[in-house]
């Protein structure tokens, strides 16, 4: 008798990360290995809605190219009309037996609206903003894709590849933008090539008290460099720099420029204590997200795909979230039944005070130990160059 062969679809969705394209082929990989058939969606959930997809194994694929072969999309399941119906329908009609989701939040709530349908789920974004650290225990210690932004703008800001560099010579302040909208992961990770100043969107911006900061800093040290992420907000709750006109499916603004909106406002308000001609912003945008990935996201994409398409291939019934678990040595790929969780807010994780210093506006070291298992250590020697 012939067996028949399972039938797994998948889908990126969200800003892309560098290590897709390395998930996508893992689990191409292993979907010869389990004899399971793999199609993919194009642009996401919009591809499950609209019935695009390819046949996998007929796309050649290269996992250290960044972004996804699959393309992406941001479509908001229950803002479409008849989106969530549409979506079960055709999944029903491929005669899929499983779904993977390769997402965000946004990406991955999509998946609870379809509770029944066996879906496996896994985070990736530079905003590192999906799992749980509460004291008990870490769910999923990274997102795929952060461990790359990590360590890129530790990179960026440090003395041996960063700005560090022309800020001492030119006696600079330079304010680098990170993204991230309500969480402020990627900006902390900033941390581990030692900024000055860290702003995230989690804690109000005190101005006053950033200025005073930053007036001390560049008296001893005369170069600062200050990291800020896209969503900060001010104590009135107002972004640094957002067009609140340009909102996406699941309404967020459209971020325009925190960094070069507050290097203005120091400039002009510095004026009277030192020249100020040298206070610039830099953003460095989609860098974060583009290229290819680092070693530790590209192992562990690798992982996840290979261990997606084991799951689905077997007897398969309830949907996980499939996460990286810290171990006493290393890391490992640990499933949780998405039945354990109510929703994706549950899932919301932000940067708290274990992790960072809101008057200091620096990491503390608790958040130093974490972010080090994740950012590849960056050789650092100071020079005095402060
Ligand atoms: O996916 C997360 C993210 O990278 C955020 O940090 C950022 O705000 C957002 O995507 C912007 O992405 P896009 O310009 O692709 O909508």
């Amino acid at each position: 008798m012939r067996m028949i062969k399972k039938r797994i679809g998948i889908l990126t969705g969200g800003g892309d990360v560098p290590p897709l394209n390395a998930f996508i082929a893992s689990a191409k990989e292993a979907s010869v290995e389990y004899g399971v058939e793999l199609i993919g969606f194009i642009k996401g959930w919009l591809g499950v809605v609209e019935n695009q997809f390819v046949d996998l194994t007929r796309i050649n694929l290269n996992p250290l190219i960044g972004g996804t072969i699959l393309k992406s999309s941001r479509i908001n399941l229950e803002k479409t009309s008849g989106g969530i119906e549409t979506a079960l329908e055709n999944l029903q009609r491929l005669n899929l037996d499983g779904l993977i989701v390769v997402g965000g939040e946004d990406t991955l709530s999509n998946s609870f609206c379809l509770p029944n349908f066996p879906q496996i789920l896994v985070s990736k974004t530079i905003d590192n903003d999906v799992g749980i650290i509460d004291s008990a225990e870490i769910i999923n210690y990274f997102t795929l894709g952060f461990p790359t932004a990590a360590k890129r703008i530790a990179t960026l800001v440090s003395l041996k590849d960063g700005v560090r560099t022309t800020a001492y010579s030119h006696e600079r302040i330079v304010v680098l933008e990170s993204m991230g909208m309500h969480a402020g992961w990627l900006a902390l990770a900033s941390s581990m090539g030692h900024p000055d100043f860290i702003i995230i969107p989690e804690f109000p911006l005190n101005y006053a008290h950033l200025k005073k900061l930053i007036i001390e800093r560049y008296k001893a040290n005369k170069n600062v460099i200050v990291v800020i992420a896209e969503g900060a907000r001010f104590q009135d709750g107002s972004y640094v720099s957002a067009d609140e006109n340009e909102k996406d499916d699941f309404g967020h603004p459209r971020f325009i420029g925190a960094a070069v909106t507050l290097s203005k406002k120091l400039k002009e308000d510095l004026k009277n204590h030192f020249d100020t001609r040298n206070v610039n912003g830099v953003n460095p945008s989609y860098l974060y997200r583009s290229g290819a990935p680092s070693c530790l996201d590209l192992y562990w994409a690798e992982k996840l795909g290979k261990e997606a398409i084991r799951l689905l291939s077997q007897s398969f019934e309830a949907s996980i979230f499939l996460t990286v678990k810290k171990e006493t040595k290393g890391f490992s790929v640990f499933p949780y039944p998405l039945s354990n969780f109510k929703g994706i807010r549950e899932l919301h994780r932000v940067v708290d005070k274990r992790f960072y210093d809101h008057e200091e506006y620096a990491v503390t070291e608790e958040g130093r130990k974490y972010l080090a298992e994740i950012v590849e250590e960056i050789a650092e020697q100071t020079y005095g160059l402060g």
